[in-house]
């Protein structure tokens, strides 16, 4: 390196080659600093909502258990765990559910949905209301466990949406304890899924506000 510092036009020459090899574009670059190459990170910043799926494709049963495990190794207060996932893998039922829920009229496409709910008689008694970020973020791991796995899916709210809670309950026979918090049609994606940027300086605040 001593050596080549004395050549200044030669290291110029090579920087010139190495930033416009095709691994190093502006739009690698700006990829690079936004995943730091992290398959985990990368997953994380490439998973956007997908509400169109390819018809009748179905999704292989061990799929659906690795998306139900990655869901349940969310974080919970008190490691609770207050939560129960009914699988809807049957067509009637999802339809039965497209049909109750306003904003959700993808299930009629999907191949399954998860309705991740809420166990009241698991949650925290020192501060039950935990449940909604409990299953929240296992919900969250289930819509990046599907994009990981080359599937698409959608959060659907549900609760605390009154109507939605009770239409979803009836429909799947909930007991008393048991809330839905979310429908997630899930499928093999079809049309164009580009994630959206979202990354806002002016939300962060260093130490205070
Ligand atoms: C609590 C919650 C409720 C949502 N409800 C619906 C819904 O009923 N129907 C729907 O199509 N999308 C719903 N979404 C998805 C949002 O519209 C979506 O996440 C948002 O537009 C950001 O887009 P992205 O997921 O592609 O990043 C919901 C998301 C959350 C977190």
């Amino acid at each position: 390196m001593r050596k080549l510092l004395k050549y200044p036009a030669l290291i110029a020459a090579m920087m010139t080659v190495m930033t416009s090899c095709s691994s190093n574009t502006a739009e690698n670059r700006e990829t690079q600093a936004e995943t730091s190459g992290n398959p985990a990170i990368e997953n994380i910043m490439t998973r956007t909502s997908v509400r169109q799926y390819i018809p009748g494709k179905e999704i292989p049963a061990d799929t659906i258990e690795l998306l139900l495990r990655a869901a349940m190794a969310a974080p919970t207060a008190v490691n609770r765990q207050p939560w129960q996932f009914i699988v809807i893998d049957n067509r009637e039922s999802l339809d039965s559910l497209a049909q109750a829920l306003p904003h959700a009229k993808m299930l009629q496409h999907a191949s399954i949905a998860i309705v991740p709910c809420g166990d009241l008689e698991k949650a925290f008694e020192g501060e039950p209301s935990y449940w909604i970020q409990d299953v929240s973020a296992a919900t969250e791991n289930l819509l990046l466990a599907a994009h990981s796995l080359g599937l698409g899916a959608v959060w659907t709210g549900v609760y605390p949406t009154k109507e939605r809670v009770t239409a979803v309950s009836e429909r799947l026979g909930l007991p008393s304890n048991v809330i839905p918090l979310a429908v997630v049609p899930i499928g093999y994606p079809e049309g164009d899924n580009q994630p959206k940027d979202k990354w806002s300086p002016e939300s962060v605040h260093y130490n205070r506000w």
